[in-house]
């Protein structure tokens, strides 16, 4: 069990909290504040307890530089309204600013440092660098679970010099995941999509040995069910990764694991919204069509298998479900996970938009705040962010 906030003393401490505050902006505007709100009880947390709360975050990719796009000054500005109190937006995160706005707090104040991509250091989780930000504080808090499948200097580095815990989002989200995996209310169901099987492949593997079925759709079914000999004509399609899906369609077979794949597909002539489209069976996809979404029948079949589910563990839509001719599959099948009564855990960036889409969000036990994080937790990786916070003892 990590160590966590309640297990050590606050009071008047200068806590250095890495957050992931990686969030979409729209001009100039925080456009989805869900990460900036996950990360408020651990600074509210801190702020009442009268420590002297320091943020830190990485924004996008700004490759070692300093970008304007990505300064954090919009962040700082939702996260003020959020907490309904003054935060000092620092346009440093290391060096003389930082050190004199840290003099100045006083107990309970906020000051958020700037994106911590700006130096080169940050993601060669370079020693110095990380010695210089830890000096800034007395305690580390890890709080960034979004980020904590990267060994950065923020993430990671930092740990080595100060004593390093886990802030309430990081706390929840490994208990969540964890219990999941360890300890799930059977019959346990994985929903899996995206586009391609590449990515899930260590997931589908760590979770093959746990789960009771596997629902496959999005992009990575049809390689499933070229698999299985059906012509997918122009659908995307992963030749290399034929025989893997065979495999894994085996050894799913082997282990009791149902597999359920589409029954039907919205096929369109091309990957856009105004394009000509139908449902077809998954075995009758024309030559000159592609597969675009699963169809009516098979989320009627996956919403069969979610209704009887104890625990469901969903990654990845069902189809394209950016372009509204091509979303009714994905967030049909959110609709019914929200009605299943299943302890429903959903993973990944876009699989949590979905969720936001089709209304239901609330209804979820759990929607991670990670995207890569969550899959290589669910890959059954140990995460160099969770790997660096102290144990409790016992
Ligand atoms: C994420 O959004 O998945 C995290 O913030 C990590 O961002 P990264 O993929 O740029 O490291």
């Amino acid at each position: 069990m990590l160590k966590t906030l309640r297990d050590v003393e606050v009071a008047g401490k200068r806590v250095l909290v890495r957050v992931d505050f990686n969030v979409p902006l729209k001009e100039g505007k925080v456009a989805d504040d869900t990460r900036i709100r996950a990360a408020l009880p651990t600074i509210r947390y801190l702020v009442e307890r009268q420590a002297r709360v320091i943020l830190v975050s990485h924004l996008g990719r700004p490759k070692g530089k300093v970008d304007e796009r990505y300064r954090l000054d919009p962040v700082a500005a939702r996260l003020e309204e959020l907490l309904g109190k003054r935060v000092v937006k620092v346009d440093d995160c290391i060096g003389e600013a930082p050190r004199a706005a840290v003099e100045a707090m006083e107990p309970g104040d906020v000051v958020l440092l700037e994106n911590v991509r700006f130096y080169p250091e940050e993601e060669k989780n370079d020693r110095e660098f990380a010695r210089q930000l830890a000096e800034l504080a007395d305690l580390y808090v890890n709080d960034a679970f979004g980020t904590a499948h990267r060994a950065h200097a923020s993430t990671e580095g930092v740990a080595r010099f100060l004593p390093a815990v886990a802030g309430f989002l990081m706390e929840k989200e490994i208990s969540v995941l964890s219990q999941v995996l360890e300890r799930p209310v059977r019959p346990f169901v994985a929903l899996l999509g995206g586009a391609k099987v590449s990515d899930k492949i260590g997931v589908v593997e760590n979770l093959l040995g746990r789960v009771d079925a596997l629902l496959i759709g999005g992009g990575m079914a049809n390689t499933f069910l070229a698999a299985r000999g059906c012509k997918m004509g122009k659908s995307l399609l992963e030749p290399d990764r034929l025989e893997l899906a065979r495999e894994i369609m085996e050894k799913a077979g082997e282990k009791n694991v149902k597999v359920l794949l589409p029954v039907d597909l919205v096929v369109a002539r091309a990957a856009e919204p105004g394009a000509e489209s139908m449902v077809v069976p998954a075995d009758g996809v024309p030559e000159e069509w592609m597969a675009l979404d699963i169809g009516p029948q098979t989320v009627a079949l996956f919403a069969r298998e979610l209704a009887r589910a104890g625990t469901v563990l969903w990654n990845g839509p069902m189809g394209v479900f950016e372009m509204e001719p091509y979303a009714a599959g994905t967030l049909g099948v959110a609709r019914a996970l929200a009605e299943s009564g299943a302890t429903a855990v959903v993973g990944g960036g876009d699989t949590a938009a979905a969720v936001e889409k089709a209304g239901v969000a609330d209804k979820m036990y759990h929607v991670s705040t990670g995207g890569g994080a969550s899959l290589e937790f669910l890959e059954g990786k140990v995460l160099p962010g969770v790997a660096v916070l102290m144990e409790k003892a016992g």
